[in-house]
Order: structure tokens, then sequence, then C-alpha cells
């Protein structure tokens, strides 16, 4: 995929993951869209950033996306890449009543929805262009569910599912779709956690980014370290031991919260 050339829409590109894509794709030469919910982490993008062009808009929301597609169009006609990596990811104990039917279903309305909803409004634009590609950003978790996170989970393992049904549907087309899948890695993402996960066990956005690029350079798939690699062949080995790994995580994120 040529990135020099390309005009790239980064959702939540603002922190973490989405924030170095910005870093490194300015490095390749692209020309940068941002989106996020928080101005003043938009501004800042574009103070450190000053030829990124920003925009105010949340994946999980209808009017918002719609709304999007009407100044991005219109702005930029040259859009050719959209990169889908708007995320959020919470514990969540699911025998907790106070939680709400709307607050349950947060992230599925950005992770998984808001992929969708970006990719169904979009398409019909990356059709028209001469080369163009879809990035959805899925996780390690998407081949093994982690129990303190479920609904993240459900929504990645979505996200996976989808990406390649619709890698599936393309492939007579000029639109190339990509799953880039992070394993744990140091951003914003975990900020609320009662529990955060050791650093000695994340990988920084700057690596991951970086195996991203070259492997959108080389047309290649899946964007994947090699930590996802061992995920993917100890799934299938000893899957039970990773799902209890995470479930161990749970218990004793239960017992901090109690003892709150
Ligand atoms: N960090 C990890 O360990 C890890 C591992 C695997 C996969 N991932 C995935 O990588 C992606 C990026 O995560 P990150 O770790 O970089 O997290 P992060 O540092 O928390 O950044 C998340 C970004 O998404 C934006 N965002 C959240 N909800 C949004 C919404 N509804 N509409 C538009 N923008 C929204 C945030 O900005 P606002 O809050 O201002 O909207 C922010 O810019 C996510 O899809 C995540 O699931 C992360």
């Amino acid at each position: 995929m040529d990135l020099k050339n390309s005009t790239v829409l980064i959702t939540g590109g603002t922190s973490g993951i989405g924030l170095e894509l910005v870093k490194q794709l300015t490095e390749q030469g692209a020309t940068i869209i941002v989106t996020g919910r928080n101005l003043d982490a938009l501004n800042e993008t574009k103070r450190v950033f000053p030829k990124v062009h920003t925009f105010q808009s949340d994946v999980s929301k209808l009017n918002d996306i719609e709304q999007l597609y009407k100044d991005i169009t219109q702005q930029f006609p040259a859009l050719n890449i959209i990169i889908n990596n708007a995320g959020q990811m919470r514990l969540i104990d699911l025998q907790d009543s106070s939680l709400d039917l709307e607050n349950i279903n947060r992230e599925i309305a950005t992770n998984l929805s808001g992929t969708i909803q970006m990719v169904h409004q979009f398409l019909p634009h990356l059709l028209t262009q001469k080369s163009a590609a879809i990035v959805n950003v899925s996780s390690g978790i998407a081949f093994m569910s982690y129990s303190p996170a479920p609904i993240y989970s459900a929504t990645k393992a979505g996200v996976r599912a989808y990406t390649q049904a619709l890698r599936l549907q393309l492939e007579d087309t000029n639109v190339k779709v990509f799953e880039m899948i992070p394993p744990g890695v140091k951003t914003n993402l975990q900020n609320d956690w009662i529990k955060r996960p050791a650093d000695s066990m994340m990988m920084t956005a700057d690596k991951m980014v970086k195996v991203a690029i070259d492997g959108l350079l080389k047309d290649k798939k899946e964007l994947k370290p090699f930590a996802i690699r061992v995920i993917q062949i100890a799934t299938k080995l000893i899957p039970n031991v990773l799902l209890n790994f995470g479930h161990r995580e749970f218990k004793e994120i239960k017992k901090l919260k109690i003892g709150k």
C-alpha cells in the first residue's frame, strides 16, 4: 500500500496507538485526518502535529458519522484510507446491576458498531478511489476472552470476524482490508482501571505502529507483532490456561473493589 500519497482518516487519533499512527504516517508523508470526542485532546494533537486536520466526532453517534462523511468527502475528496482505531476498554463485573442497558453496551457502540458504521458510511467513497484501504483495529483478546473485560472481549472477537468477512466481500475491488492486532500496549486505554497491567507485559505504541506501517507497506493483511503469533499458537495448544490466567485477574480485581 502506498502511504506517501495517501489521505488517511484515523478515528481516535488523539492518544496511544492512534496518536502514534499520526506521528509515523506523517513521517511517511501522508495527509492525516484525526477524529476523537474530546476537543482539548484534538487541539493538543493539532498543536503537536500542525499539518494534521482534526474533527470532533464520536464513532458511536450516527449523526456524527453522517456529518463527518459530508465534511471529509467535501474537503478531502482524495481520502483513500480509513483506520478504525477508536476504542474503549472497561473492567466489568457482569453481576453489577448498577450498570444500565446503555452503559453495558458502550464498548459495543464504539469498538464494534462504530467500526461497522464507519465502514458502511465511507465504503462507497473508497470504492471510487484508484487504490484504497480499510484498517480495523482488533486485539490479541480477539483470540481468547479476557474475563475482567467481557464486553470488550466480545467486541474484539466481533471486529475480527467482521473484518475477515469484509476482506472476502471486497476481494475483487480496489479496497484492501487490513486487521491490526495489538497485544497489550502501554497507552491511556487502561488509565481508569483499579489494577493496571504491569508495564513489563506491555509493548510500546511506537513499536506496535512500526510493525503496522511495515505490514501496510508490504500489503500484509494482518498487522501483528511476534507476541500475537505466540498468543495464536497458545490459544490452540493451551486455551484454558490463558482463559484462567485472565480470570485470576478478575478475581483479584473483584477483591480490590470489595475492599474499597
Ligand atoms: N492498548 C492496548 O493494550 C490495546 C491492545 C489491543 C488493542 N487495542 C486497541 O487499540 C485501539 C486504540 O487504543 P489505545 O490503546 O491507543 O487507547 P487510548 O490511548 O485510550 O486511545 C483511544 C482513542 O480513541 C478515542 N475514542 C474513544 N472512544 C471514542 C468514540 N466513541 N469516538 C471517537 N473516538 C473515540 C479517544 O479519544 P476521546 O476519548 O477524546 O474520544 C482516543 O483518542 C483501540 O481500538 C483498542 O481497543 C489496544
